[in-house]
């Protein structure tokens, strides 16, 4: 039995990767405080995958409680998704990006290193290649200071899980790096639930498209690229959560440092994204072209061929499975976790 402490089990993703974990065969329990998911995820899960996953109701900055989970059960690794994760936000209140993700992080892996949990799995993001001088971006590519402190948050926790690997070489550090997750499950039960209106694309759309929302802004149409819009690598969320399998199978108490960009490896543009979405729901989604949005890059996808190669994983999923499980989820629960 091979157990996973999942920190930030009850948000977006760590919600998809907790099921996939169960099916795979893992032990997973949830650490959250709650400060961004509903405990109704709780019972969505449990109706899923057939089984409670136990859940700590605890933060990551408070070393006690995350001590009595250590005490209690013997942790075989953690996969790490607890964190704060709104840009904008981020620009407003660097200090709690910083308390909640550095040092939340920092808390973490001293009390993994003081229980001899060496498995560190770590949630970050493209964000760290900043704007790309080339796509598509490999690990190799350079890492460059983020222009949000968000993403400086996703650097320095890098490096500090780095260092304490060099410090500690029996300890297996692995970086994932995401691209643009979205999508949900299948099942329509569980998914993305923003709070206020949402920041990024896809739950934008979905709430444009359920009448929640009157009209999509894309910000920037006069953008280097072939419609004038962004270029993203969305990629969705189940495909991600089985990332996540993937990496324990292959990173598992192999001591040090692996890097892997979780994406598809296409780039779509907003305007691909709108036309994906106006036909999945059989009209025309909306939308408008508006001025561009601060710190937005032109285009940033991945190369996602060392995942495949050494992890044996691929994001299978197309952009059609993308927008119907996004829609599917919004048209079940309007209101999110709260219907
Ligand atoms: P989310 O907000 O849905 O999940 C994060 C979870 O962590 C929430 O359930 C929240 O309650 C919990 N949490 C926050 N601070 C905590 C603390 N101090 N102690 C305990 N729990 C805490 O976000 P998500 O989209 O699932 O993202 C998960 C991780 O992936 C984050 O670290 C995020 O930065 C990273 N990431 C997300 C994206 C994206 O676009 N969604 C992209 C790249 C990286
Ligand atoms: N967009 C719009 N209108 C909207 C929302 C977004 O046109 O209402 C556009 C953005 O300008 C961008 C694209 O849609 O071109 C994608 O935007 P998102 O906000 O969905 O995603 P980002 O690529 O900006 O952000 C994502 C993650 C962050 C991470 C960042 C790194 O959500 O966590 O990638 O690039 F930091």
């Amino acid at each position: 039995m091979t157990t996973i402490l999942v920190t930030g089990g009850a948000g977006f993703i760590g919600s998809h990767t907790v099921i996939e974990l169960v099916k795979a065969g893992y032990e997973p329990i949830i650490f959250d405080n709650f400060s961004n998911a509903k405990p109704a995820v709780l019972a969505r899960i449990h109706k899923i995958c057939g089984k409670r996953v136990p859940c700590c109701f605890g933060d990551i900055r408070v070393r006690q409680q995350l001590e009595t989970v250590f005490k209690e059960n013997k942790i075989d690794g953690v996969i790490h998704f607890a964190g704060l994760k709104a840009v904008g936000e981020s620009v407003k209140k660097p200090l709690e990006y910083y308390d909640n993700n550095v040092n939340g992080s920092r808390v973490l892996l001293e009390v993994m290193r003081d229980y001899k949990c060496s498995n560190f799995i770590f949630s970050s993001s493209a964000t760290v290649y900043g704007e790309p001088d080339k796509v598509p971006l490999t690990e190799d590519s350079p890492v460059k200071r983020a222009n949000s402190p968000y993403g400086q948050t996703k650097i320095d926790i890098e490096y500090m899980a780095e260092e304490l690997q060099r410090a500690i070489p029996e300890f297996s550090v692995t970086l994932l790096r995401y691209f643009n997750p979205v999508g949900a499950h299948e099942s329509g039960l569980i998914g993305e639930d923003p709070r206020g209106i949402p920041n990024n694309l896809m739950p934008y759309l979905t709430q444009v498209a359920v009448g929640k929302l009157p009209i999509l802004n894309i910000f920037g149409n006069d953008y280097p690229t072939k419609d004038g819009t962004c270029i993203r690598d969305y990629i969705h969320v189940v495909d991600l959560a089985l990332g996540h399998v993937a990496a324990i199978k292959h990173c598992l108490n192999q001591g040090g440092v692996h890097i892997y960009n979780l994406g598809t490896g296409i780039g779509y543009s907003v305007l691909d994204m709108v036309n994906a979405f106006s036909k999945a729901i059989g009209r025309e989604l909306p939308h408008q072209f508006a001025p561009r949005r601060a710190g937005d890059v032109v285009q940033c996808y991945a190369d996602p061929s060392k995942a495949a190669r050494e992890l044996n994983w691929k994001a299978v999923r197309t952009l059609e499975d993308m927008t119907r499980d996004s829609y599917n989820w919004q048209k079940n629960n309007p209101n999110g976790y709260d219907d």
